[in-house]
């Protein structure tokens, strides 16, 4: 039976993918190449200095640790700042509307997001409060594909794996959900996520019933 539901934040829950591709993109350009938006799917759900490897990787550079780093700050600062004038009207649609149904059946709500950037996000959007428990980037030390945050999720809301639901963007997100051996919602395109239980558009399409049959 349905427990809880495990959300990841960027490209699920808030419109915030689009500030990461946007800085990630123009750190690229300042080092002289580009990526294209097949190459950003890749870098979604998976870490900073992960996103960072990649990308060095794709321009052909290796560069010491102590630049890697200013380069991670960089981009960081950059993102911070697109991201620092969001309100509630950035979230995704359908996000506010399941998460009040949730709450109405008692169904625990978690995040687990590789961002460390999180808090901020769920503060300036107005939904914090939704969370009965929020692992973010500062709080694993394995990066999706690895099920380590939503494992610890589960272990928080104090469920069992087969009743929780995960809802992710990114490939790696649902990798990660179905070695902690959960069901997945994929949010895009069936094409971009083949592994996911279900793929929708967006969180709107997504009822309490649909959850339940899932989850059974
Ligand atoms: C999410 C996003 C990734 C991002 C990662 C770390 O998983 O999908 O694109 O790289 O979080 O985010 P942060 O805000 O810590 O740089
Ligand atoms: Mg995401």
């Amino acid at each position: 039976a349905l427990s809880a539901c495990l959300f990841d934040l960027d490209g699920v829950l808030v419109d915030t993918a689009k500030y990461h591709f946007l800085a990630w993109k123009q750190l690229a350009n300042s080092l002289g190449f580009d990526f294209s938006q097949a190459q950003n799917e890749e870098l979604k759900g998976i870490s900073r200095v992960e996103s960072l490897r990649k990308i060095l990787a794709w321009g052909g550079l290796d560069l010491p640790q102590s630049r890697q780093e200013e380069l991670a700050q960089l981009k960081n600062g950059w993102y911070v700042e697109m991201i620092s004038n969001m309100d509630e009207t950035e979230l995704l649609p359908g996000s506010l509307s399941l998460l009040e149904s949730l709450r109405a059946h008692h169904i625990g709500i978690a995040l687990g997001s590789a961002s460390k950037n999180a808090k901020l996000i769920l503060a300036r959007t107005g939904i914090s409060s939704y969370f009965d428990v929020i692992v973010d980037g500062n709080m694993v030390s394995k990066s999706k594909p690895d099920p380590e945050v939503f494992i610890r999720g589960a272990a928080l809301l104090q469920v069992p794996a087969s009743g929780c639901i995960v809802f992710e963007d990114a490939s790696a997100g649902i990798e990660a959900a179905q070695r902690a051996h959960m069901k997945t919602i994929g949010i895009g395109q069936s094409t971009d996520l083949p592994a996911a239980d279900m793929v929708v558009p967006d969180l709107s399409k997504i009822d309490l019933d649909t959850l339940q049959r899932l989850c059974c």
